[in-house]
């Protein structure tokens, strides 16, 4: 097996950096050559600066894609960390469902970025049909809903994007199909009413699949989804060094309506990074709300 030296771990460690915005410290710099060493093997490259040709060449595309998927951690859940999201069941869709129906705007656009295996995007496509369905038992429609009532009520349109830099990951993601151990912390209520049971797994049924529409974007690019009203990119950043936490939070501030909101990960913040957003917190949850420059 061919030995990594020094400046061949530097030389793709910042092509990594380049391409996805990943950066591993010292923490986690052993995973990378681990990922590296077997990517080689699998590869039949003889040395790591051959295989580092490889990946800058126009050939090595589908390999550079490859590295990068090995490099991302997955890990996800279905309505990981429920503070969060019960400040954005409660207050932010609530907010925007107010300030939208003022306006006779019934449109609703949410980001799921870095969206894994899914269960993030599904979770909020769940909890934006409890919001309208609550809102609407409160402010009742001018007409008679249809029965079968939809699950979303027209005129409304939810237009949920979830997007992954991971090939591998989309694909289980729209195949919308868990075993028992991934809806270990899906209650009940929601799995009668969003899953279908097959065999020994649970497939979303497909009124809430319809609401996600799933695609590939790095976030490391500037071509990212427009317009959205609450973007969520949770446990990303985490691996994103400053510079690159900065430029992406530059980004969402662009991708966002006036007055949308972003959520981040437990572990990570917006404060100190930029002066753009200013925090929401409530009952231990947190969000952050784009500011608005008034003229
Ligand atoms: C730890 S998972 C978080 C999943 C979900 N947001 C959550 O909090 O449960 C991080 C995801 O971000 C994706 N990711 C990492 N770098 C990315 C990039 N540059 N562009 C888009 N997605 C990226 C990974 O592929 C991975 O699926």
């Amino acid at each position: 097996m061919a030995a990594l030296t020094d400046a061949e771990l530097k030389l793709l460690q910042a092509l990594v950096y380049q391409e996805c915005g990943m950066h591993f410290d010292e923490r986690r710099i052993h995973f990378l050559q681990d990922r590296l060493q077997r990517r080689l093997k699998e590869c039949q490259v003889d040395s790591f600066y051959s295989y580092y040709r490889l990946l800058i060449s126009q050939e090595g595309k589908d390999e550079l894609a490859r590295l990068l998927e090995n490099l991302t951690v997955n890990e996800t859940s279905f309505f990981r960390n429920k503070a969060q999201l019960e400040l954005f069941h409660k207050y932010v869709l609530e907010d925007l469902l107010r300030r939208k129906h003022e306006s006779r705007d019934y449109s609703l656009r949410i980001w799921s970025a870095g969206c894994s295996t899914g269960q993030e995007p599904y979770t909020l496509a769940m909890l934006v049909a409890d919001a309208l369905a609550y809102y609407y038992l409160r402010n009742p429609l001018p007409y008679e809903m249809p029965l079968p009532k939809p699950l979303i009520p027209g005129p409304w349109r939810i237009e949920i994007t979830a997007s992954d830099i991971s090939y591998s990951v989309l694909r289980v993601a729209q195949q919308g199909a868990y075993n028992e151990n991934q809806m270990s912390t899906v209650d009940y209520s929601y799995r009668l009413r969003y899953f279908d049971k097959v065999g020994d797994h649970y497939a979303v049924k497909k009124a809430l699949k319809e609401q996600v529409h799933f695609d590939f974007h790095n976030l490391k690019t500037e071509y990212l989804p427009q317009r959205n009203d609450v973007i969520f990119c949770r446990n990303v950043m985490m691996y994103f060094d400053e510079a690159e936490q900065k430029r992406l939070i530059d980004k969402f501030y662009r991708c966002l309506n006036p007055e949308g909101y972003v959520f981040v990960g437990h572990a990570e913040s917006l404060l100190g990074l930029t002066d753009k957003f200013q925090m929401v917190h409530r009952n231990s949850g947190t969000a952050y709300q784009r500011v608005e420059i008034k003229s």
